[in-house]
């Protein structure tokens, strides 16, 4: 079976794509009606960051308020070029590890207002590529090109890398795999980010008992969004 694009089993007029548009009026609503960057994450892998990262960037491609970029920020667990079936060089990497410039690594998707930066080549060592000014200088650059950056980004208690990139966006959206992550493991990513100042924007609850693997159904996403009040720092 021949696997297609992320992006072709993106039904408008879907449930799951009005609940992504309700996500999305939700996180910017949390962030005064104004959102630039994102950086979508978890407690531990495989809760669905990928998935959901990918979805949002699709839905505010789709909402036609300016050019969007999705840029892969896991270097240990690159997804975004298997969903959207891109080649997974050149990508951030190859940004941090200065051998390519920003503007080469921007990649066309099926849809007109959507642009993706991967991965890139893995590295044997991503903590040591990543550094704070860095990844501010590839951020400020690409709120530049951009209007809207998504960014999918490796799960914040087993790596540090999240807290060092969400400190450069407007906030976190944190995913919840229902019924597998602990109550407690949620509360320590929680500290986890506040404790560095960061914005947590929302939380979505990934339902993964009530739905098919997407790739073999278009009734792939079951999921409840669930979301706190505007306010303050991580509130
Ligand atoms: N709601 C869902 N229903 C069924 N399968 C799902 C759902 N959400 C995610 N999956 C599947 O779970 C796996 C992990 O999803 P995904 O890659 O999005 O998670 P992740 O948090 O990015 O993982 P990692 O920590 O490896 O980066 C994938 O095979 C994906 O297809
Ligand atoms: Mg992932």
């Amino acid at each position: 079976m021949k696997i297609e694009s992320i992006a072709s089993f993106y039904d408008m007029e879907s449930p799951e794509a009005t609940e992504f548009r309700r996500l999305y009026s939700n996180i910017k609503k949390s962030n005064n009606d104004q959102l630039k960057s994102v950086l979508v994450t978890s407690s531990t892998i495989e809760e669905g960051k990928s998935l959901i990262s990918s979805f949002l960037a699709i839905t505010m491609a789709e909402a036609k308020e300016g050019k969007v970029l999705l840029l892969d920020a896991d270097l240990r667990r690159p997804m975004i070029n298997v969903l959207f079936k891109l080649p997974l060089e050149k990508g951030l990497s190859d940004i941090l590890e200065k051998k390519c410039k920003v503007g080469k690594t921007i990649k066309d998707t099926s849809i007109s207002g959507l642009k993706i930066i991967t991965a890139g080549r893995i590295s044997e060592s991503p903590t040591l590529i990543f550094n704070q000014e860095n990844i501010r200088k590839v951020t400020e650059e690409l709120k530049f090109y951009f209007d809207f950056i998504i960014i999918d980004a490796p799960p914040v208690i087993p790596v540090s890398d999240p807290l060092l990139i969400a400190s450069e966006v407007d906030g976190v959206l944190l995913v919840i795999k229902a019924g597998t992550t602990k109550k407690e493991v949620v509360k320590r990513t929680t500290n986890l980010l506040i404790n560095s100042n960061i914005k947590i924007l929302g939380a979505v609850i990934n339902d993964f008992d009530s739905v098919l693997p997407f790739y073999y159904s278009s009734k792939y996403y079951g999921y409840k969004y669930y979301h706190k009040k505007a306010g303050g720092k991580g509130e």
